[in-house]
């Protein structure tokens, strides 16, 4: 029968789970992580304190912050093989098939964490996550390059051994530039929850089964690798470059508002938001203080996008739709400034956004109402009928 369920395609009314995670008020543009607002934790938290929120409900003292980060920090190389999996792969791949090719690997090595009724063994888990991905993300980029893979430093923060492992080499001493580390931190810290999003809800589906957690945060990496969600920030920043300069704005607002067209205005948007993303604007402050850093106040990108940005606000297809910036309408620049290629942001936001996933995954795990995950479906096809032989066909 048909009548006995919700027909609710894209989940726009059906909350699938209790969380006590983040978050969102859209119509206010609030975010919070357990109760938090990210305002505040973006400058009085870095990104592993925000970790060990998501992941424990509270924010770390002294003593319990630097514990957390040496368990992390013992985790951060990858097993030696794991190199030739990288190898197997072409040099010009999209990081992001390498990150779920890489990431599902892991659960081939770590066989004494793959035990989800273990809490002891599903921590481990989500440690070697957290502290595997920049490996993995830095490993990619180096591979894409021809360079050969820096091996983590445990005494640089989370973000500034991320850098390192980015663009140092083996020939010479890596000099860790803080604004610029601060600003990847920032990222993270932005980019770490955001409730039931596409990416969080695979991650959590895949979880339902009882499937171990790096096959899970491989298909969230999947799902996160799409345009409309974590592949914007990449789609935003070759908007901006297609369109080139301040002249070409209203042609290029014109076929985006064009109804025949598919053009949209990347990094605009939400389901949930209907007002600015707060992530956006403090992604718009880490912008500015990047390019001054770096001497690039003028560059003609940041300038587009926030004439982009004003126009768009203006607009009355925007506003009539409640369409504001996304926090990655900003994060690209950001991103850009700091020497990352284009093609490895998404891989950025699937570093970041592990943690969110894996305590996500964690709570699901611990709900005694936790049942797997089997949408029903309203059924349009044939009513039944036979099968001829082929000869009668
Ligand atoms: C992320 O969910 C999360 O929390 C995601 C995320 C996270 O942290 O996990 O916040 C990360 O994914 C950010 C979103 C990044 N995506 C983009 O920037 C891509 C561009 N934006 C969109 O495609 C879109 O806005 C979505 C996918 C973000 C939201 O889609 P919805 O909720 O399904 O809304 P919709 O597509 O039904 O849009 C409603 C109307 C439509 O017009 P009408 O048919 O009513 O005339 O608004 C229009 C849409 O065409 N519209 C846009 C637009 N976004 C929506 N028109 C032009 N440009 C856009 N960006």
């Amino acid at each position: 029968g048909t009548g006995k369920f919700t027909y609710d395609p894209g989940f726009m009314s059906t909350a699938s789970c209790n969380s006590s995670i983040t978050y969102i008020d859209g119509d206010k543009g609030e975010l919070q992580y357990r109760g938090y607002p990210i305002e505040q934790l973006a400058v009085n938290a870095d990104f592993m304190e925000s970790c060990y929120l998501l992941l424990n409900g509270e924010l770390p003292n002294n003593v319990q912050k630097q514990e957390f980060v040496d368990t992390v920090t013992k985790h951060t190389m990858v097993h030696e093989q794991m190199q030739f999996f990288f190898r197997g792969f072409r040099r010009d791949a999209h990081p992001m098939s390498v990150l779920v090719g890489t990431v599902g690997a892991l659960a081939s090595f770590y066989h004494d964490s793959l035990d989800i009724n273990d809490a002891k063994q599903r921590e481990i888990s989500a440690i070697r996550l957290i502290a595997k991905m920049p490996t993995l993300v830095a490993m990619a980029y180096k591979y894409s390059m021809g360079q050969p893979f820096m091996y983590p430093r445990n005494d640089l923060s989370y973000s500034a051994n991320f850098m390192r492992m980015m663009f140092g080499n083996p020939c010479e001493e890596y000099k860790v530039n803080d604004v610029l580390v601060r600003a990847l931190d920032r990222i993270l810290i932005l980019h770490a929850d955001h409730e039931q999003n596409a990416s969080t809800s695979t991650v959590r589906l895949a979880g339902s089964s009882g499937a171990n957690p790096f096959a899970c945060i491989a298909a969230g990496i999947a799902c996160l690798w799409g345009p409309a969600h974590g592949g914007a920030n990449e789609a935003a920043l070759t908007m901006l470059k297609e369109i080139g300069s301040v002249d070409n704005i209203p042609a290029f607002i014109e076929q985006v508002k064009d109804k025949n067209s598919s053009v949209k205005l990347m990094g605009f948007g939400h389901r949930v938001y209907k007002n600015f993303d707060p992530r956006a604007k403090l992604m718009r402050e880490t912008c500015y203080e990047v390019l001054e850093e770096l001497g690039l106040q003028d560059d003609p990108l940041f300038k587009l996008a926030m004439e982009l940005e004003k126009i768009a606000l203006n607009d009355e297809y925007f506003v009539s739709r409640k369409l504001y910036p996304n926090v990655d309408f900003y994060s690209g620049i950001v991103q850009s400034a700091l020497g990352i290629p284009v093609s490895l942001f998404t891989g950025i936001f699937a570093m970041a956004r592990t943690i969110g996933w894996i305590a996500q995954w964690n709570e699901m795990i611990a709900d005694p109402e936790q049942k797997i995950g089997r949408p029903r479906q309203l059924f349009v096809g044939s009513t039944v009928r036979d099968v001829k032989p082929l000869d009668q066909r």
